[in-house]
């Protein structure tokens, strides 16, 4: 629906075609040893897209997300990226395909710097041949036009162990815009942070939206998702219970098929 706004806006006809998906998993599934972690779980994702993961603690959903950023290998199962089947040996290959996750642990190194922290493994250089050297302005200096657009105060030069969790947060979120992303992965990104920096984090995915880049929210807060999500994914104790429009869902219904006072939807 709202993928279809933005194709217009960016000037691309898409007529009356429906769009690919640019994600699509089919019958995924992941266990550790005896766990079943992720059962069976099929969707797929629009351009511009934003779907709201919801569930109890272990349903899956951390495993699923990543399943797609290419850091656990599905133990069946396939998935397609833009039609295409896509095979996943380490992250590096998500992020080379466009898929971009900031993780609920966040995953950043604190005896860095912010703007270090926003670079890595992907360090700007300047000069040529053997010459080529680290160009720390450069990254100091988009760092901190990042850090601007998300209206964080965090710094490019502040180490990130003296960082709150709001920050760090900014920091996880900046590694994402980095790249040309077709799809975002955000794991719990408003968990830790103060009431502005959330309101802050829904607008970023409103921005990444109207760019016609998927947005995939794991949260456990019904307003963000409700706010923001185009679509609502319930999973419980591994599987999809509900795949639904938010317009068609309620905050009641949801809770109810998390904790399964309500079995499955349709
Ligand atoms: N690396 C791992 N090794 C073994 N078991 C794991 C591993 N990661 C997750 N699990 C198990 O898989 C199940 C799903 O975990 P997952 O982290 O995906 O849940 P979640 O929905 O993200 O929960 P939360 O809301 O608490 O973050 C849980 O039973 C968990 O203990
Ligand atoms: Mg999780």
């Amino acid at each position: 629906m709202r993928a279809a706004t933005w194709n217009q806006a960016g000037g691309k006809a898409w007529g009356g075609y429906r769009l690919v998906a640019v994600l699509e998993l089919t019958n995924i599934s992941k266990h550790f040893g005896a766990i079943q972690a992720v059962n069976d779980v099929s969707l797929s994702i629009e351009p511009g897209q934003v779907v709201g993961l919801m569930g109890d603690n272990g349903a899956g959903k951390s495993t699923l997300v990543k399943m797609i950023a290419g850091n656990f290998h599905a133990s069946h199962g396939t998935m397609r990226m833009d039609g295409k089947e896509l095979i996943l040996n380490k992250p590096a290959e998500a992020r080379q395909h466009g898929i971009e996750i900031v993780h609920q642990d966040l995953a950043l190194c604190n005896n860095l710097t912010a703007a270090a922290n926003v670079y890595l493994g992907r360090e700007l250089r300047r000069g040529v041949g053997p010459f080529r050297i680290l160009d720390y302005a450069a990254m100091y200096k988009r760092a901190g036009q990042l850090f601007a657009e998300l209206k964080s105060e965090t710094r490019p030069r502040d180490l990130v162990k003296q960082m709150s969790g709001g920050q760090r947060q900014a920091v996880a979120i900046a590694r994402t815009m980095l790249s040309q992303a077709k799809i975002v992965l955000m794991d719990e990104p408003t968990a830790a942070i103060s009431v502005r920096q959330v309101a802050e984090v829904l607008n970023l995915i409103r921005h990444l939206r109207d760019q016609g880049i998927a947005v995939v929210l794991i949260s456990h807060r019904m307003p963000d998702v409700f706010d923001v999500a185009d679509r609502v994914i319930v999973m419980r104790r591994g599987r999809k219970v509900a795949d639904k429009t938010i317009a068609s869902s309620s905050p009641e219904e949801v809770t109810g098929l998390i904790t399964g006072a309500i079995e499955q939807v349709s």
